[in-house]
């Protein structure tokens, strides 16, 4: 018996935490069968001394684990020490640490800027659809005089002798590097990230003690646009937040007689004129290698030139102890080959889409060009393509050399793509000289699973590639056009990302983002961070929000709640779900479509739970909408098709997630409620918009998979609801017709309403549009539009890194694999593969909260089928096979064999 993954929030051995009281968790691992913890005991010291012991506490609980009465000083470091014993006799122990951060104690340095030239702000909120216009790329010859330059800072100091431990705690409005004494103290990339900044803004704590010497010590920082002020979202605009870049930085040296001193930020000197001659996190960045500081961060380094900085005043009630992993190169991997396009162009093709960054090695004469222009697909006849149109769309990285061999990786940007354009340097090029890095929020992996079928397994990794590319730093939509953290596109894929990698810490921290930005009304903005850009199209549509977008609040909560059974996630955010709630409510009550007035008072009555008003993007790209068709005008029209049915939809499948909510956090009176304010839409909807045949009059595949779902039909008009949407699929000879909200649904409500043969010949079905057709076209992630490559091999400018549609890798763990949750967390398992699915051997595993569960399943003749189960400690599972009876077990490896 051993203890591994040992966390706390969530995290391993997090620094910096402010959280109260935070949560620790283990996992058992055992070879023994049936082993459940009986016991645990925990020790919390700090300094060698022991305050608090929880005793031995007689529980099965080994995750979430809470210690009411702990009280935690700020910015002070714990030890961990855990002891569980099983049923068996056994016990184990094992220890971690964490450290606190301010726990909302005051800061005793300022904000400071270094001299700069503000940046202009660009921010036009009468601009209207011309911010998501479509132009051509910016002009060629661009020469970005408007970018501001990255700024070097400097801060000397002394150390003492008998130093005990050091610290630096820091922040910026922009983005920053940190080195002491020329090394950095960690390989952390984009700090302090993004985020809602003016409302939570978080600070990194270093823990720099093997850093320093005694004496003179320097700091040294590169601070660069990022979030704060740089080019962001769909219309790039600049000053989102700020338009000035400054830091936030306070070090404290504690020596063995416990005196501490405080280094300031105050003290900082700084310079623009570095080899960084712009930096913007999403257009590209200008290093000119002729003009490096050499040794601007050692303590020898003149900086008499450097002017001093200047104090300025910030709030700061928004920070907020970096919770989360940070951004860091996940993976680094060659690049597949170097390529002559027919055009004559030199293209480098990692054979993988990414978000990320290319490092490379050159030998060369100095001051020499080399440009770096980045995309993600060729065109039909092989040439480089920009798939990205937009303003400040570019993706390209400059470098200018020195003499000799030098190595250069961008420092503050990164770029979603596949293919680098590369000019400047045609001659003595190698594959070799390049490597490409993976740019992601670190996260565990914990599901993966291989079949027989190389097109299934490359689905499942091109999720996973999509997966990564948008969880770099928030959730987004894509990693090249608009990196926004849409909310619709998380709600969907949500439950997915928890499978393949353990994002509990990441999207709680995205919830404090989004309860912040909620509007007083309750309303959830349909992208968080809320921009600036973004707020101001959300005008044109004269909403801040939508069904389904808005509905994150919930689902991704809810969906965190079920995959690591963490109720906190819930409470943490139920005022804002019950806001997101009456939101709804308000606008289905007291808004009314315009033909009301000439409704019966029976029709009015039922509009009252009809959510019938307002935009919404609605079943957003349906495929027969879009398909073919990249203007912006054909996305929209899909929202105004579908809205009208969608939306109440939506409110009844927020009711009713709600009512699941409120039963989860013991709420009996809110359950009610909201269970009964869901039969209240589901009568109505069904009175106003299903047919006594089973159709829908906007008759879409999407709409009959929601309505299906919510059971917003009756039970006599369910069958041929059913067959209806049978039907269209066949019709559609059984390829994808559904859009963002619906296609999360439609597996589960095809199997649940004996359809699994529709299920599986949508799974493996090939011609467009459909999850293998993408793979058949050589896709490497998951693409915004099915059709973004066209059966003719037309390329368009889509995003080809998009995770929406990836939804399905939840249903496919789960059904395909035969791994399903009973009890949030997995305390309870069902074994039930899909051994009908058409594959003949399926390995699938999944590291819960409890540790590795895995299935794996291989037919031995036609008719027979080998499975093997393992099952972690402390869980029991229900094993569902086909010719046997069903079985409960406990932990351990089983072994049977299926007759079929
Ligand atoms: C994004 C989507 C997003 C949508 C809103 C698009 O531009 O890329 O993924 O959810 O707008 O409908």
């Amino acid at each position: 018996m051993k203890l591994e993954n040992l966390t706390v929030e969530h995290q391993v051995k997090p620094i910096g935490l402010d959280i109260e009281k935070p949560r620790f968790g283990w996992v058992i691992t055992s070879e023994d069968f049936n082993v459940k913890q009986e016991f645990y005991q925990i020790k919390i010291s700090t300094d060698e001394k022991i305050v608090f012991d929880t005793d031995k506490i007689n529980s099965e609980q080994s995750i979430e684990v809470v210690i009411k009465d702990l009280v935690l000083e700020p910015k002070t470091p714990y030890e961990v020490a855990i002891t569980v014993w099983d049923n068996k006799g056994n016990f184990a122990s094992d220890s971690t640490i964490f450290e606190t951060g301010f726990l909302g104690t005051a800061w005793k340095s300022s904000w400071v800027e270094p001299e700069q030239i503000p940046t202009e702000y660009t921010m036009d909120f009468d601009k209207g659809m011309e911010s998501f216009e479509i132009v051509t790329n910016s002009d060629p010859n661009r020469d970005y005089k408007e970018f501001q330059p990255v700024h070097y800072l400097r801060i000397p100091f002394t150390v003492k002798e008998n130093l005990k431990k050091a610290r630096i705690y820091m922040t910026a409005h922009g983005i920053y590097t940190l080195e002491i004494n020329g090394t950095k103290p960690d390989d952390r990339e984009f700090a302090p990230e993004n985020s809602t900044y003016e409302r939570v803004l978080m600070y990194q704590t270093y823990d720099i003690s093997d850093k320093l010497i005694e004496g003179d010590n320097i700091v040294s920082i590169a601070l660069a646009d990022g979030w704060w002020s740089g080019r962001v979202g769909a219309s790039g605009d600049t000053c989102q937040y700020g338009n000035t870049k400054g830091i936030l930085f306070q070090g404290e040296i504690t020596y063995s007689d416990g005196s501490i001193d405080i280094i300031t930020g105050e003290n900082a000197k700084s310079t623009f004129n570095g080899p960084l001659i712009f930096s913007d996190i999403f257009v590209g960045e200008k290093y000119d290698a002729r003009k490096e500081l050499n040794g601007w961060n050692t303590v020898e380094f003149q900086d008499f030139e450097w002017k001093k900085v200047n104090k300025v005043d910030f709030e700061m009630n928004n920070l907020y102890g970096q919770y989360g992993e940070p951004v860091r190169p996940i993976k680094t991997f060659k690049p597949l080959n170097i390529i002559k396009t027919p055009k004559g162009e030199t293209v480098l093709d990692l054979g993988q889409v990414i978000a990320g960054q290319v490092e490379f090695t050159i030998d060369c004469e100095e001051g020499r060009e080399i440009r770096l222009e980045h995309s993600e697909v060729l065109d039909s006849d092989g040439n480089y393509f920009n798939n990205i149109l937009g303003i400040n769309k570019e993706q390209t990285d400059f470098y200018i050399t020195k003499n000799g061999k030098q190595s250069y990786r961008p420092i503050f940007t990164y770029h979603g793509f596949r293919y680098v354009k590369i000019t400047g340097w045609t001659e003595n090029i190698d594959v070799n000289d390049f490597t490409a890095y993976v740019l992601s929020s670190e996260m565990k992996d914990l599901g993966n699973i291989e079949t027989d079928d190389e097109r299934i397994n490359r689905l499942i990794q091109n999720i996973w590639w999509s997966q990564v590319s948008n969880t770099l730093s928030i959730p987004t939509d894509c990693p090249q056009r608009e990196r926004a953290g849409w909310t619709g596109d998380i709600m969907a894929f949500a439950p997915t990302l928890l499978l393949n990698r353990d994002g509990n810490a990441f999207l709680t921290r995205w919830m404090k983002f989004l309860r912040e930005d909620q509007g007083e009304n309750g309303s959830v903005p349909s992208v968080v961070p809320y921009l600036k850009a973004y707020q101001a199209v959300m005008q044109l549509f004269g909403t801040e929000t939508s069904c389904g977008w808005g509905d994150a609040v919930l689902i991704v909560p809810l969906s965190v709640y079920k995959a690591c059974g963490d109720t906190r996630i819930l409470e943490e955010n139920y005022v804002a779900m019950k806001k997101w709630l009456s939101y709804i409510q308000n606008r289905a009550e007291n808004t009314h479509p315009d033909a009301y007035e000439e409704w019966d008072e029976e029709h009015k009555k039922r509009s009252k739970f009809l959510w019938n008003t307002d935009f919404h993007f609605g079943d957003w790209l349906v495929p027969s909408m879009v398909l073919g068709n990249t203007d912006g005008g054909a996305m929209i029209e899909t929202a105004f098709k579908t809205k009208d049915v969608v939306a109440p939809a939506y409110y009844a499948f927020s009711a009713k997630s709600m009512a699941e909510i409120a039963n989860v956090l013991g709420n009996k009176e809110d359950e009610k409620y909201f269970t009964d304010l869901y039969e209240n839409i589901r009568k109505a909807f069904i009175e106003e918009y299903v047919n006594e045949d089973g159709t829908i009059d906007a008759n879409l595949q999407g709409l009959y998979v929601i309505a299906l779902k919510n059971n917003l039909v009756s039970d006599e008009v369910k069958p041929k609801m059913v067959n209806q949407l049978r039907t269209m699929i066949k019709e559609n000879n059984y390829c994808l017709d559904t859009g963002f909200l619906s296609i999360l649904f439609l597996m589960d409500v095809l199997c649940e309403n004996n359809s699994r043969d529709l299920a599986y010949k949508l799974l493996f079905q090939t011609n467009c549009p459909s999850w293998l057709y993408e793979v058949d076209k050589g896709a490497t992630t998951m693409w915004e539009s099915w059709g973004a490559i066209g059966k003719d091999n037309s390329v368009s400018t889509y995003s080809y890194n998009h995770y929406a549609f990836g939804c399905v890798g939840e249903w496919i763990y789960r059904e395909v694999g035969g791994i399903k949750s009973l009890e949030a967390g997995y305390k309870k398992i069902k074994i039930e593969p899909a051994l009908d699915c058409g594959l003949k051997h399926v390995k699938t595993s999944q590291y819960t909260p409890y540790g590795q569960v895995c299935v794996e399943w291989k037919y031995a003749t036609d008719n027979q089928v080998s499975v093997t189960i393992e099952i972690p400690v402390n869980t029991t599972a229900e094993i569902n096979l086909p010719s046997l009876e069903l079985i409960v077990v406990g932990s351990g490896k089983y072994k049977y064999t299926v007759n079929y």
